[in-house]
Formats: structure tokens, sequence, C-alpha cells
């Protein structure tokens, strides 16, 4: 059945807020030190851009690509770099942002993996969460807005490709 776009979820202003005071937090918590930001392709590229923004401290960006969904709403479990980044980060402050967290599968992997290459510290900050979904335990130590078991899209957020470009997050409707 096709999916279309819904009742909006959360507004322009509130995502704003919420990347401001996120922001505020990184930049108080690293204070005196450089930042590596790593940005998980495709749907953290909005949040990524915003978030980077409000950072007062010295920051680089790259970003990875790794498969999790497929064309649906429902996680495989499986976890493959599509694109690595293209530095090495042993010995840096690495925060990892993620568009959505939902099982948990996806960021637990690439945690996993990014440990392995030795950084000075790694940190999770994600816009959305969905803790109700969580199949797996991770630290996120920065964390926009939870929201409810519901597919959202928006802002990054795609339903099979679609649906990345809209400014607010709106729910996913049967349609
Ligand atoms: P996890 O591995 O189950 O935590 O899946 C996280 C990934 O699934 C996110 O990076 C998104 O790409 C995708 N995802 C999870 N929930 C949603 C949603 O509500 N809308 C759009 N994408 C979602
Ligand atoms: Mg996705």
């Amino acid at each position: 059945m096709a999916k279309q776009v819904g009742e909006q979820l959360i507004t322009k202003a509130e995502i704003e807020a919420m990347v401001e005071r996120l922001g505020a937090e990184i930049s108080r918590d690293y204070a005196g030190e450089e930042v590596f930001f790593i940005g998980v392709l495709r749907g953290a590229f909005i949040f990524m851009a915003d978030l980077v923004r409000r950072i007062q401290l010295p920051c680089r960006i790259d970003f990875i690509s790794v498969s999790s969904y497929g064309a649906g709403t429902e996680s495989s479990g499986f976890v493959k770099i599509i694109k690595d980044i293209d530095v090495d980060i042993e010995g840096r402050n690495v925060i990892v942002v993620e568009d959505i967290i939902d099982s948990g599968l996806t960021l637990s992997k690439l945690v996993e993996l990014l440990r392995a290459r030795k950084p000075k510290s790694l940190a999770l900050c994600t816009a959305f969460d969905k803790p109700s979904r969580r199949q797996v335990d991770i630290e996120v130590q920065y964390c926009g807005m939870q929201i409810p078991d519901k597919f959202i899209v928006g802002y990054g957020l795609d339903f099979a490709e679609l649906y990345r470009n809209l400014p607010e997050i709106n729910l996913l409707e049967e349609g």
C-alpha cells in the first residue's frame, strides 16, 4: 500500500530550539577541545548541517554511510558500511550524529566499529529517539527529542527515500 505524509508532529520552531540546545550542550561539554562530527548518511545530513552551525568549538566533519533499513520501515538488524570516513579518528573526540534511533542496532554496531579505532572519546547525538523500540542497550549522550512509536518523515528522514526535504517532522499515513 502506498504511504502518504500525514499530520505534523514537530514544528520547524521546535526543531530549531532543539538544535540550539544540543549545540550549546556540546559546546559547553567540550570547551577547549576540538570535536570530530561524523554524520550518518543520509538521514542526518540536515540535522548535521544545522547542529554544527551551533557549535562554538573547532570542529571537523565527515560522513559515514551504513545500510540498516531497506526501502520500508523495518530494521534488518544488519549493518554494513557503504561509505567510510576518510580520516583517522585515533585520539580525537568523536561525536556520531544520527537522525533517529529506533532499535539501536545501527548505532550499536557503528559504535563498536568506531571504538576499535581508538578515539579519545566517543559520544552519540541523535535528533530523535524512539526509546520504546530499543532492542539493544546504548548510551546516548545528546538526544534532541523523544517521540512515540510512530514512523516519521521530514528534516532528513525518509520513507523509501522520499520526504527528506520536508522542513518539519510529519507522521506517515497509510494511503
Ligand atoms: P535502528 O537501527 O533500528 O536504530 O534504525 C535507525 C535508522 O532507521 C535511522 O537512522 C533511520 O534511517 C531509520 N529509521 C528509524 N525510524 C525511522 C522513522 O521513524 N522514520 C524514518 N527513518 C527511520
Ligand atoms: Mg533511513
